[in-house]
């Protein structure tokens, strides 16, 4: 069954009168939904989830409405979206529409643009997508944990005229750590972690449920939205025989291309999939997880079942209407210098500057030589808006790391000095051990933005700076 059916099942709110479909989010009759507005409810809370299957107990995790992942919103681009944030956590939290252009006082970075919304209280987002795409929304607060039990979930902006497909099929990958009695493990946020890879779990699952073997029929065409909602863990996709065509790379349509293999999604990374299952003489097809050397696994299973779907696939084009971003103007821009340091490798190899110790003498994560804490920092970089950046990223340590820019979107230029053949836009761009890559924006949406590594242990270990847009 896919997640849309397991959805219906469950009470599938309607929103607006074909305007948009907001799926699931009626489950604990939760929603604020008035006729023809996009208005929804998430209410943060305590629940319980099927990770580990449902033969085994749930396992007491936070979601949004009962759920995990939160329901998934769907609206069309360039209509309005108000959701209202309730908390019913023992602790602050906010929602952060990750990857979409909002407007500063929606992007929901607690004591930066908004205050913690405390236990109890509620506070109401409105915003209306200028981009169609893949997108999801997690808190800023604490994200290390509250991402790490469960509050997340994926938001579809939908294209006016969307490729003709079969099935529109989202999987929101994550990661658990799981103790031997089968609850999450504590020790969010420990150094440990914090100074290596981030916190990576032992349990994948694919929507909150361990993976099971998705049923297609021959000639069937499937888009595949993947979300990396993990914490921490890089998956790094081997399709084998199955030739995926990417079609949007973090919300943001791109030239239609075969990715090669492994395809690397890293934490809040999205893909956007076309899938031709013309495979008439195969029964399966596996998708495997090679990211981490030795740890390879399966992810997940197609399985042919049932009639063809059609005679000879499809040939209908799979290209996206490009969204409304401004192109980068290399005459009227600047160019910074972007250092990621710190880490283990940083400590190994002695202290390159002061600042990037933090009090308990231990080495952080650095941008520029600054480990900075918390949301509210002296920006690295002030522009006026309008004005095109050229962002020179180096990643000056041994491990790797998603950096992730708010706000806006990015084209990425060059990786070590090689121009990118796509281009492509993106708001997560994942840089590995010692790589430079550089990124252009148009500065053109006014705020100061979170720009920080996306593993959520490294930002709170000071991975994290601001740009502020004048
Ligand atoms: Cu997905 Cu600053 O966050
Ligand atoms: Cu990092």
């Amino acid at each position: 069954m896919t997640r849309r059916a397991v959805l219906a099942g469950s009470g599938v709110v309607a929103i607006g009168a074909g305007t948009a479909v907001i799926l699931g989010a009626g489950t604990r009759g939760s929603v604020g939904a008035k006729a023809g507005q996009n208005e929804l409810v998430l209410e943060a809370g305590k629940t319980l989830a099927s990770l580990m299957g449902e033969r085994l107990p749930q396992v007491p995790v936070w979601g949004y409405n009962g759920l995990v992942p939160g329901p998934e919103i769907r609206v069309r681009q360039g209509q309005p979206l108000k959701a209202l944030l309730k908390n019913n956590l023992d602790e602050g939290t906010t929602i952060h529409w990750h990857g979409l252009r909002v407007p500063n006082a929606m992007d929901g970075v607690p004591h930066l643009t908004q205050d913690p919304v405390e236990p109890g209280q509620a506070f109401l987002y409105e915003f209306t997508p200028a981009d169609a795409g893949t997108f999801w929304y997690h808190p800023h607060q604490r994200s290390f944990e509250q991402v790490g039990r469960g509050l997340y979930g994926p938001l579809i902006i939908e294209e006016a005229d969307s490729p003709r497909v079969d099935r529109d099929i989202t999987w929101v990958l994550d990661d658990w750590r799981m103790s031997d009695s089968g609850q999450i493990s504590g020790g969010f946020g420990s150094r440990h972690d914090a100074m290596m890879a981030g916190r990576i779990g032992n349990t994948i699952t694919i929507n909150a449920k361990p993976p099971k073997p998705l049923e297609v029929r021959p000639n069937e065409r499937i888009r595949l939205r993947l979300v990396n909602s993990a914490n921490a863990r890089i998956f790094g996709l081997d399709f084998s025989d199955i030739e995926p065509v990417i079609i949007a790379l973090d919300g943001q349509p791109v030239e239609p291309h075969t990715p090669s293999s492994p395809l690397l999604l890293g934490p809040a990374m999205r893909v956007d999939l076309i899938l031709d299952l013309t495979e008439a003489s195969a029964t399966r097809h596996e998708i495997r997880d090679v990211f981490y050397s030795g740890l390879e696994y399966s992810l997940n299973e197609l399985v042919y079942a049932g009639t063809p779907m059609r005679s000879a696939p499809l040939q209908h084009a799979v290209s996206l209407s490009p969204n409304p971003l401004a192109e980068p103007n290399f005459a009227n821009s600047d160019r910074h210098e972007i250092r990621f340091g710190g880490g283990m490798m940083g400590m190994m190899s002695g202290r390159k500057s002061g600042s990037g110790m933090m009090s308990g003498g231990m080495m952080g994560w650095t941008v520029n030589g600054v480990s900075a804490t918390g949301h509210v920092h002296d920006p690295i970089i002030t522009t006026p808006q309008g004005r095109t950046l050229v962002l020179d990223m180096i990643n000056d340590t041994a491990w790797w790391h998603p950096i992730h820019l708010h706000g806006h979107s990015f084209r990425v230029l060059s990786r070590n000095g090689n121009p990118t053949q796509y281009r492509e836009w993106q708001d997560t761009v994942l840089m590995s051990p010692q790589e430079r890559v550089e990124i252009a924006f148009v500065a053109d949406n006014p705020g100061d933005w979170m720009f920080h590594c996306h593993i959520l242990e490294h930002q709170a270990a000071g991975m994290v700076a601001t740009i502020r847009v004048n």
